[in-house]
């Protein structure tokens, strides 16, 4: 498992799934052998320290990340702290300009509170699946979105991930676990030859 990844995520209604999927994708695509977790009964025997690199994703409801995720990363933050981490955020916030600062301090507050200093940070937009909601869910979403601003047409599925962000931020984490391979692979590196 030395040169693989784990990219783990924590999801309500599946956006920061298929996020964390689509990461993984790209991760493949250059090179690196990925297995995708939910953290939970999944990551119960995981060994952070056994990967090269741990990528962790996160989604906001109600005003905050899960209760769950802040105890597994406060738990975990001394070895993730020990390989090449990166944490990405899903959040209707971020689609919102208006309420950027606010996810900036919650995102802050998050990595305070749990001690975990990633690599590298990135906060993408979620989704309003509608069709995954029940009546109460429905009416809130409806309700939290018309006070925006927004009319939704009823009966629709909302997206509003950027996925070219979402490879950027694939192809950057692939960059930093290639150049720490290549730091610890070559310890001659650094001697004149000849
Ligand atoms: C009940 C509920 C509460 C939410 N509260 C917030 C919130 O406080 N702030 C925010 O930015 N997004 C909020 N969202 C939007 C979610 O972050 C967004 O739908 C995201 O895509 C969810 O990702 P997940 O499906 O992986 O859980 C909320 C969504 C729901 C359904």
């Amino acid at each position: 498992m030395a040169n693989s990844v784990a990219v783990l995520f924590q999801t309500s209604e599946g956006q920061t799934r298929k996020v964390a999927e689509t990461v993984a994708s790209h991760l493949r695509s250059q090179g690196l052998s990925v297995e995708v977790m939910e953290v939970g009964r999944e990551t119960r025997d995981l060994v952070v320290g056994a990967y090269q690199g741990v990528v962790v994703g996160a989604s906001v409801h109600a005003g905050s990340y899960p209760r769950k995720i802040r105890k597994w990363l406060s738990a975990h933050h001394e070895s993730l702290n020990g390989v090449a981490s990166a944490f990405f955020s899903v959040s209707m916030s971020e689609a919102d300009e208006e309420e950027r600062e606010t996810l900036k301090g919650l995102l802050e507050g998050l990595l305070e509170e749990t001690r975990w200093t990633p690599e590298i940070v990135a906060s993408f937009a979620g989704a309003l699946p509608f069709s995954k909601y029940g009546f109460i869910k429905k009416r809130l979403m409806n309700r939290i979105m018309s006070e925006k601003g927004l009319e939704l047409e009823e009966g629709r599925d909302y997206e509003y991930t950027d996925w070219d962000s979402v490879r950027e931020f694939a192809e950057r984490y692939a960059a930093l676990i290639e150049e720490r391979s290549a730091g610890k692979s070559s310890p001659l590196g650094s001697v004149p030859l000849g």
